[in-house]
């Protein structure tokens, strides 16, 4: 039988730093997540969790050992290749990250830019049909101060999953929200990415949403195990 992994992590290890400051962030993480998986990532504070996401994310050079996403090795490749690997993901960050000079439409034409193949015309009708599946039709031409942080971050989801991408990578999604948002934004990535097909892989400190994981694994001083140790 064949697995197919859309994230395939052997023996990573990761250092911040160098020289007498150098300090080992990751030790031997290994990991595979298959295509369409959703995991979630929880643990301590400084514990590494936004280190692995980012390096899985091509947002930071691996340096030892092996990363392969979506069948490209990350692990020593080049800034070029690091490029292009990060449009085939989408982010979802703690703050929004959204543009404030830009509607909710705009920015969420702007998670299609990076691929360069749609007309203006493709780019308007995804990004509003996106809106809309996030129970935002009402609210496109609005700029990010004139909505809460729940719509909000539904506009960043939108964004990060209108093109369609394999790999879905989120940073504490809900840690802005409160609880009846937190629900919301989860369970429409949830049902967006169940549609689409996509991974996610999911950090979170909310106990309230681990129970959309097909599996939780837990962080700790850098390591990686499936069981908080008591
Ligand atoms: N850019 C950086 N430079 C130096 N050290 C860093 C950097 N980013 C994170 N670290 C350190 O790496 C460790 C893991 O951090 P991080 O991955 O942000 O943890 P978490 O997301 O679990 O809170 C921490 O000790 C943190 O201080
Ligand atoms: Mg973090």
């Amino acid at each position: 039988m064949t697995i197919t992994s859309a994230i395939s992590v052997h023996k990573l290890d990761h250092y911040f730093g160098s020289g007498q400051l150098r300090k080992q962030a990751l030790f031997d993480i290994n990991l595979e997540i298959a295509a369409g998986e959703i995991v979630i990532m929880t643990g301590p504070s400084g514990s590494g969790k936004t280190t692995l996401l980012t390096l899985i994310g091509g947002l930071r050079s691996a340096q030892t050992g092996s990363l392969n996403v979506v069948g490209h090795e990350l692990c020593q490749a080049s800034e070029a290749a690091l490029v292009k690997a990060r449009r085939n993901n989408g982010y979802i960050f703690q703050a929004h990250n959204l543009h404030g000079s830009l509607t909710a439409l705009e920015n969420v034409q702007m998670g299609l830019e990076v691929q360069g193949t749609f007309t203006k015309e493709d780019r308007h009708r995804r990004a509003a049909d996106m809106l809309k599946q996030v129970g935002l039709e009402e609210r496109v031409d609005y700029y990010p101060a004139d909505l809460s942080g729940g719509q909000k971050q539904r506009v960043a989801i939108a964004r990060a999953l209108v093109s369609h991408p394999k790999i879905v990578l989120a940073d504490e999604p809900t840690a802005a929200l409160d609880k009846k948002s937190g629900r919301d934004v989860v369970d429409i990535m949830y049902r967006l990415a169940k549609e689409q097909g996509c991974t996610i892989l999911l950090v979170t400190h909310d106990n309230r949403i681990l129970d959309i994981a097909d599996r939780i694994i837990y962080m700790e001083d850098g390591r990686l195990s499936k069981q908080p140790e008591n």
